[in-house]
């Protein structure tokens, strides 16, 4: 015979609501161990022509959490640290010098599938291939002066993040 069927109602309502506050416990961990971060820099194109706040706009309506923001001004040598990747791209040279003209604004933004959703907000590298209502789209002026920037992929975002932010920066 099934054992809960000998409890008293008042222990069976006790097992239920035991179950139900598991089944709102395990929802709220995994809610959090969904959750994503990603790094994002709004670029000197658009710091230049005061875009920042238009972009910052978008991003809190998507539902990102900003966890990290400031405006700092890239020496070329870190352009170049960053970008490492593609040093031996044509656009090296050109992408390293632009990224180090002016401020730029870098962001570490959480939220769930935060890698994806926030390349999607910014639309394609290059404006002309960008879907209508994204950020490049919208703002970009081209291919390199392309207004923004994002991890794509947890690996990336795992070296860009801490490549601009301590721990103690993200809140
Ligand atoms: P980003 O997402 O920051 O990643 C690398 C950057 O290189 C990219 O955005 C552009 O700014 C730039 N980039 C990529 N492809 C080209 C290209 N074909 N010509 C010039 N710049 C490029």
């Amino acid at each position: 015979m099934n054992q809960s069927m000998n409890e008293p109602p008042s222990k069976k309502l006790d097992n239920l609501r035991a179950g139900v506050l598991s089944e709102m416990f395990s929802f709220m961990t995994k809610s959090e161990e969904d959750m994503e971060r990603t790094f994002a820099i709004i670029k000197p194109d658009a710091v230049e022509r005061k875009l920042a706040g238009k972009i910052l706009d978008r991003i809190e309506a998507k539902g990102f959490s900003i966890v990290g923001m400031k405006k700092i001004k890239l020496s070329r040598e870190q352009a170049e640290g960053f970008y490492y990747v593609h040093k031996a791209r044509p656009f090296f040279n050109d992408l390293c010098a632009f990224m180090s003209r002016s401020p730029v604004i870098v962001l570490c933004l959480e939220k769930e599938n935060a890698i994806a959703d926030w390349r999607t907000l910014m639309g394609a590298t290059n404006p002309a291939n960008a879907e209508p209502g994204t950020i490049r789209k919208d703002f970009a002026v081209n291919i390199e002066e392309n207004s923004s920037h994002g991890s794509d992929a947890p690996e990336t975002a795992a070296f860009e993040i801490p490549y601009f932010f301590s721990t103690l920066e993200l809140v």
